[in-house]
């Protein structure tokens, strides 16, 4: 296994809200501080080679588990191996094989062309002169950066900014890159190329990713498997087609009808069915598939009208995982 993770967790402290003003004076002096876990107790494994959505709502441990596959923290409990060491103790040596892309910290340097950091990067890595040349001569190819190497950081757009960040994570052929919010904040044009740009790292050089995102356009065009997790907990880890298969209950109908004897009502014959959305001829229904079947239900539909046209939708990855997180909340 390239990365092993063992019962791994991270607690932070945290300072206790004082709760009134004289407690807060009192607390400059003597602070109280709270324990907070964010990573309990999570397992996975990853082999080279993989690509892995690492997703989860907003404060569930997604980049302090990165943080600890980097070696930039040290965790509580548990253990993490990348190609068999721990980050944490051997920094350098892993991270000779390991790029990473945080969303919103940039390795390059405000005011010096762009240029000027990957040089800096080479030295860093001991990087072939003719290998950081094929490198910078592919990327800047895939992401159509040229022009951008001359161009201080600080002149440069948030979506030429992260192109360039991910094109230096990759100048030392990492064997493993870290993605933590590659697209955040980014216009759909940067997106798809930088996109473009990882999946072909993936499958040309089998780099293995770890991908954690909001935006689940990445995730689908970028991983096969997902690991989702919540309050620090590993809730799913399987594959995406696994998670849909298993998890995608809601069901969607959209029909045209030749006239709807539904048209402005919200209430449908049979339990379970709701009415989205009715109008003269057109009828949406949604439906839990494991309650309800949908040729019941058209069945019923072409007893009252002719159906002029059908179609049935799944519900997509991200209103599934959704789904998931709230049924998890519950618990
Ligand atoms: N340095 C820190 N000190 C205290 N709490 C932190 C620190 N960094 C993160 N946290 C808390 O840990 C939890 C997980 O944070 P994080 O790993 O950044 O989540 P995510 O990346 O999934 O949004 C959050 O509740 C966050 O407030
Ligand atoms: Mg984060």
């Amino acid at each position: 296994m390239q990365i092993e993770v063992n019962h791994l967790v991270k607690e932070y402290k945290r300072k206790k809200d004082p709760g009134s003003v004289g407690k807060a004076l009192a607390s400059m002096f003597h602070p109280q501080y709270d324990v907070f876990r964010a990573v309990d107790d999570i397992n996975f494994q990853i082999r080279k080679g993989e690509a892995v959505g690492y997703v989860g709502p907003n404060g569930s441990g997604k980049s302090t588990t990165i943080k600890m596959l980097s070696g930039v923290l040290t965790p509580t409990a548990g253990k993490v191996l990348v190609n068999g060491l721990e980050p944490s103790k051997n920094r350098m040596k892993v991270n000779k094989h390991v790029g990473v892309v945080f969303g919103n910290r940039s390795v390059l340097w405000w005011d010096v062309p762009v240029i000027e950091s990957y040089r800096v990067l080479q030295q860093l890595y001991e990087i072939p002169e003719n290998r950081f040349r094929q490198n910078l001569e592919e990327f800047t190819e895939l992401m159509e950066m040229e022009e951008l190497l001359g161009t201080p950081e600080r002149q440069l757009s948030l979506g030429q900014k992260m192109k360039c960040n991910i094109a230096a994570a990759f100048l030392h052929d990492p064997e493993i890159v870290y993605l933590d919010e590659p697209t955040i904040g980014l216009d759909s044009e940067s997106k798809y190329k930088i996109r473009k740009f990882i999946r072909r790292m993936n499958e040309e050089r089998k780099t293995t990713f770890i991908v954690t995102s909001h935006d689940f356009q990445d995730i689908e065009s970028l991983c096969r498997r997902i690991i989702l997790i919540n309050h620090g907990k590993l809730v799913v880890d399987d594959k995406i087609e696994n998670v849909r298969k298993n998890f995608d209950r809601r069901k969607q109908v959209r029909l045209e009808l030749e006239n709807n004897p539904w048209n402005q009502k919200t209430v449908f014959e049979i339990p379970g069915v709701e009415i989205l959305h009715s109008q003269e001829s057109e009828l949406v229904l949604e439906f839990d598939s494991e309650e309800n079947d949908s040729i019941r239900i058209i069945n019923l539909i072409a007893e009252k009208t002719r159906i002029l046209d059908v179609s049935i939708n799944g519900q997509d990855i991200e209103s599934i995982i959704r789904d998931i997180v709230k049924q998890d909340n519950r618990k």
